[in-house]
C-alpha cells in the first residue's frame, strides 16, 4: 500500500490552499458582484458572510481533514456511513463539471494571451469573440449568443480544444508528481509569480486617467441595497465559490497537513488572504474601467461587465486602447490561467485522494485516468455551442450543487458529529492555556459552532429556495427548457448516481477505521 502523502510544509499547504481559493472567481466574478450590488456598501454583507459562513465553513472542513487525515467521502463515512455519498458526490461534480468547463475557460484564456500580442479582435471585440472565435449561434438584434439554439451543433472549435488539452497536460504533469514533489513544488513557483503579476497589473491601472472615477463606482457605497435580500444571497455565494468551500478540496488538502499544524491560524490566513486578494483585484478591474469611459466619454455603467463579459469584451477593448496595453494584455491573460490552474489541480487533487483511500490503487494511474477523463469531458465543451453548455451546467452546479454540500456539511457535522472532538482538535495545537484556553473554547469555538449549526444552513437554506422559485417562474436565462433539464438537472442527477454507486463499493481492508 502507497503511503499516505504529506505537505513538506505549513507553506507548502497555505500556498496550495490559497491558490485552489484564489481563481477566476476572484478577478473576474468579485468585482462585478460588488458593484452590482451596492459597491462599497455590498462589504459589508460580504464581510458578514465571510466571518458566519467562510471561515467557520473553512475551518471545518480543515479540521475534518486533519483530525481524520481523511478525504471528503472517508471523513463522512467517519461521521456515518450513510454520508459517504455526500464526500463523493461533491468531488465527483466538481472534478467532472466544474473543473471541466473551467478549464475550457483557462483554455480561451490561453488563446486570448496570444490574441493580446497582435490586437486579434480588431475594433470589434464583442462581434470577434462570439462569432469568430467561439462560433457560437449569435442573435444579430441583441447582439448576444443565441440561447434557444442549444443544441445547434456544428463541430468543435480546434483552437480552444488544443488549448484545453495542454491545459490539462499541465495540470497532470503537476498532479503526476505528487503531494509534496508535484504540487506543493509547483505552488511555490506559480503563487510568487501570480502574486508579482497581479501588483504589477494593480500599480499600472491605478496610474492610468480615469483610475479614480472607476473606483469611485466600485466603493461609493449603496446603503438601500443592504436590505435586499438578493445581495445578502450573492455575497454568501461569492464567499462559498471563492473559497473553494463544498468542493471537498480543502478536506483532503488538510488531510495532507502534519499532525501538529495550526488549523485555526490556517483558516484565518486562507479565509483572509482570499478575500483580501478579491478586494484588491477590484481596485485594478476598475481602474481599468474608469479609464475606458473617461477615453471614450461615457459612463462606467456603459463599459463594465461580468465574468466572460469583462475578460473577453471589456478588456480587449482596453488593450487595444492603453498605453502598452498588448503587453498588459498578454500579463492579465497569464495571471487568469496561473488563478486558474492552482485552482483545478486542487480538485484533481481531492479526487484522487478520495479514490486512493477507498481503493487499493496507484496513484499515478488514478491520477493519469482522471485527467484522460477529464479532458474528454472538456471536450463537451469546445464546441461551438460550448459556453451555452456552459452557462447551464455552471448555473446549476454552483447554485443548487455547492450549496447543498454547504447545508448538509453544516447540519450533518454541526448535528450528527461528535463536534466537542473537532472543538478539542482544533484546540489541542494552539498551546493556550488558563484563561486564554478558556476564553477561545467557551467564545471563540462556541461562536463557532453556532454559525455551523445555525447561519449557515439558514443562509444557504434561504439561497437555494430562492433560486429554485426564480427557476421555477422562468427556464433559466431563456434556454429552452430541455436545455435546462437535460445539462442542468441532468448533470446533477448523473453525478449523484455515480456517488451513490462509489459509496457502495467495499472499502479495501486497511482503510476501513
Ligand atoms: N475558488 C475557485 C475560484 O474562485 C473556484 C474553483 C476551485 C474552481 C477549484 C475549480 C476548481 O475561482
Amino acid at each position: 500500500m502507497e503511503q499516505r502523502s504529506k505537505w513538506g510544509t505549513n507553506l507548502g499547504f497555505l500556498l496550495a490552499a490559497i491558490g485552489s481559493a484564489v481563481g477566476l472567481g476572484n478577478i473576474w466574478r468579485f468585482p462585478y458582484v460588488a458593484y452590482e450590488n451596492g459597491g462599497g456598501a455590498f462589504l459589508i454583507p460580504y464581510f458578514v458572510a465571510l466571518l458566519t459562513a467562510g471561515i467557520p465553513i473553512l475551518m471545518l472542513e480543515f479540521a475534518l481533514g486533519h483530525h481524520r487525515e481523511a478525504s471528503a467521502p472517508k471523513a463522512f463515512r467517519h461521521i456515518d456511513p450513510k454520508w459517504e455519498w455526500l464526500g463523493w458526490w461533491a468531488v465527483l461534480f466538481v472534478l467532472f463539471g466544474i473543473s471541466m468547463y473551467y478549464i475550457v475557460i483557462i483554455g480561451w484564456c490561453g488563446n486570448y494571451m496570444l490574441f493580446s500580442l497582435t490586437n486579434a479582435w480588431g475594433d470589434d471585440p464583442n462581434a470577434f469573440f462570439f462569432t469568430k472565435f467561439l462560433q457560437v449561434p449569435f442573435d444579430q438584434a441583441e447582439q448576444a449568443p443565441a440561447g434557444d439554439q442549444v443544441w445547434s451543433l456544428a463541430g468543435f472549435r480546434w483552437p480552444i480544444a488544443i488549448a484545453v488539452s495542454l491545459i490539462w497536460l499541465v495540470n497532470w504533469a503537476i498532479a503526476y508528481g505528487g503531494v509534496e514533489k508535484g504540487i506543493e513544488r509547483a505552488v511555490k513557483v506559480m503563487m510568487p509569480i501570480l502574486f508579482l503579476i497581479t501588483v504589477t497589473i494593480i500599480a499600472w491601472a491605478l496610474t492610468l486617467e480615469g483610475a479614480g472615477k472607476g473606483i469611485r463606482h466600485y466603493v461609493t457605497p449603496d446603503f438601500d441595497k443592504i436590505t435586499d435580500l438578493k445581495v445578502w444571497i450573492a455575497a454568501y455565494g461569492q464567499i462559498f465559490f471563492s473559497l473553494s468551500l463544498g468542493f471537498g478540496i480543502m478536506i483532503a488538502y488538510s488531510s495532507y497537513l502534519s499532525r501538529n499544524a495550526n488549523i485555526f491560524k490556517n483558516s484565518l490566513i486562507v479565509g483572509f488572504s482570499n478575500s483580501f486578494y478579491e478586494v484588491c483585484a477590484g481596485f485594478g478591474v476598475f481602474s481599468i474601467l474608469g479609464y475606458m469611459a473617461t477615453r471614450q466619454n461615457c459612463d462606467i455603467n456603459e463599459v463594465v461587465s461580468d465574468g466572460i463579459g469583462l475578460a473577453f469584451v471589456a478588456y480587449p477593448k482596453a488593450i487595444s486602447i492603453l498605453p502598452g496595453g498588448r503587453a498588459f494584455g498578454f500579463l492579465f491573460f497569464l495571471l487568469l490561467i496561473i488563478a486558474g490552474i492552482s485552482s483545478t489541480i486542487s480538485i484533481i487533487e481531492a479526487f484522487t485522494a478520495a479514490v486512493l483511500d477507498k481503493f487499493s490503487l496507484s496513484r499515478k494511474k488514478v491520477i493519469t485516468t482522471i485527467c484522460v477523463l477529464g479532458f474528454l469531458g472538456s471536450l463537451l465543451f469546445t464546441t461551438n455551442v460550448g459556453l451555452l453548455w456552459l452557462d447551464i451546467v455552471d448555473h446549476f452546479l454552483n447554485q443548487y450543487g455547492l450549496i447543498t454540500v454547504g447545508i448538509v456539511e453544516a447540519l450533518v457535522v454541526g448535528w450528527l458529529y461528535r463536534t466537542d472532538l473537532l472543538k478539542a482538535h482544533i484546540v489541542a495545537n494552539l498551546g493556550l492555556s488558563g484563561t486564554r484556553h478558556k476564553l477561545f473554547n467557551y467564545v471563540v469555538l462556541q461562536l463557532w459552532m453556532y454559525c455551523i449549526r445555525f447561519v449557515t444552513p439558514v443562509a444557504l437554506g434561504i439561497a437555494i429556495v430562492h433560486s429554485l422559485i426564480r427557476e421555477f417562474a422562468t427556464p433559466y436565462a431563456g434556454y429552452p427548457i430541455s436545455g435546462v433539464i437535460v445539462l442542468g438537472v441532468g448533470w446533477l442527477l448523473v453525478t449523484h448516481i455515480f456517488a451513490f454507486g462509489l459509496s457502495g463499493l467495499p472499502w479495501r481492508e486497511q482503510a476501513e477505521g
